[in-house]
């Protein structure tokens, strides 16, 4: 079985547009322009996303490659059942999860691959690719189109299997500490104690390589596609041309912060919000945030909101950490 499915539990008075439409005149409205990067999510966004992940330069991905590539049979011994759901926050491409899946399959594991993601094209695409792949085995896939919660509640509440929960990536570094640890909190609340969670979190490392991560060209397309984004979804006149990005390590914050810079003093009139945003030459919009842990804070984090720590599974050069968790009973 390979479906996909869109979850629509919002109240129909409150859209993703109206949701996105919010977000984006608030972000515009502070002092300093901030902006999240969930907005740049949409197919062409995720697909630039890919591309990034393939880069040499952008550390995480092939560190995290190597880590399910070298431990794929340490996340198999979690599993004690043989039948379990197998459930991916903000799956993207799924490729690492790929790995994985087939190693679980040799295993003549029999689960239920559910990647939930906002980016709808992501989640087909996943869902048709493993369908193209694996439409002889015993795998079963719902890809799940709507936010984190939506999903994982619509799969928890409607069955008594253990789930591995993978939440891989930056996604957890993306967000700010706040977040981060209101997020974590509601996930510990979701999850029952045969659960495990399997999260990805990019460690700190030499600010020099973090620079180079976060100033590839590809980069610089993944921001100002956020500017795309802005026109198509609400009717604005944003043009690329007159923005530059750049991330930078901030040692205050502790995290690479991306920017778009306007090269000119610029006004963008945003269709349907009915408003004038005004730009100062070389004023700041800030795209992006990833914040770089340390062990000791992942560990805190893990503690503070209801987990406690199984395993840390690390790469070679230890730039990134899978941690594996369970509920703190
Ligand atoms: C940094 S990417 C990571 C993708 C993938 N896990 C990986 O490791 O390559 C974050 C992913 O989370 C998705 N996402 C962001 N906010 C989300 C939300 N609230 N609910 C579901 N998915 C979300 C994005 O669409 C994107 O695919």
């Amino acid at each position: 079985m390979f479906e996909t499915k869109v979850l629509h539990t919002e109240p129909a008075s409150f859209s993703h547009e109206e949701q996105f439409a919010n977000t984006v005149h608030k972000g515009l409205s502070f002092d300093k322009k901030r902006l999240p990067s969930w907005l740049i999510f949409d197919n062409a966004g995720s697909e630039i996303f890919k591309e990034i992940t393939e880069l040499t330069e952008y550390l995480p991905a092939a560190c995290e490659f190597e880590i399910i590539r070298n431990y794929k049979n340490n996340i198999a011994e979690l599993i004690t059942g043989d039948i379990f759901n197998l459930i991916e926050l903000g799956s993207g491409d799924g490729c690492k999860t790929r790995i994985l899946i087939e190693h679980l399959l040799d295993r003549k594991f029999s689960f239920h691959y559910f990647p939930i993601d906002i980016s709808s094209g992501a989640v087909k695409n996943l869902a048709r690719s493993l369908e193209i792949d694996h439409q002889d085995t015993s795998l079963k896939v719902t890809g799940l189109i709507g936010d984190y919660f939506e999903g994982l509640n619509t799969i928890v509440q409607g069955s008594p299997k253990p789930n591995l929960v993978l939440f891989l990536g930056v996604t957890l570094n993306n967000m700010d500490p706040a977040a981060a640890r209101i997020f974590l909190e509601n996930l510990s609340k979701s999850l029952g104690p045969k659960d495990y969670l399997l999260i990805g979190f990019d460690l700190m490392k030499s600010p020099k390589l973090l620079y180079s991560a976060y100033n590839h060209p590809l980069f610089e397309k993944f921001n100002l596609h956020l500017l795309d984004r802005i026109n198509q979804v609400l009717g604005a006149d944003f043009n690329k041309k007159y923005f530059v990005q750049e991330g930078q390590y901030n040692p205050i914050t502790r995290a690479v912060e991306s920017y778009l810079y306007s090269t000119r003093n610029q006004t963008v009139h945003i269709n349907a919000l009915n408003k004038d945003y005004h730009f100062k030459t070389w004023e700041a919009l800030q795209t992006e945030q990833s914040f770089k842990y340390t062990l000791e804070e992942i560990e805190n984090l893990a503690f503070e909101n209801g987990f406690k720590v199984v395993e840390h599974l690390f790469d070679s050069q230890k730039y990134f950490v899978d941690s594996i968790w369970k509920v703190a009973e």
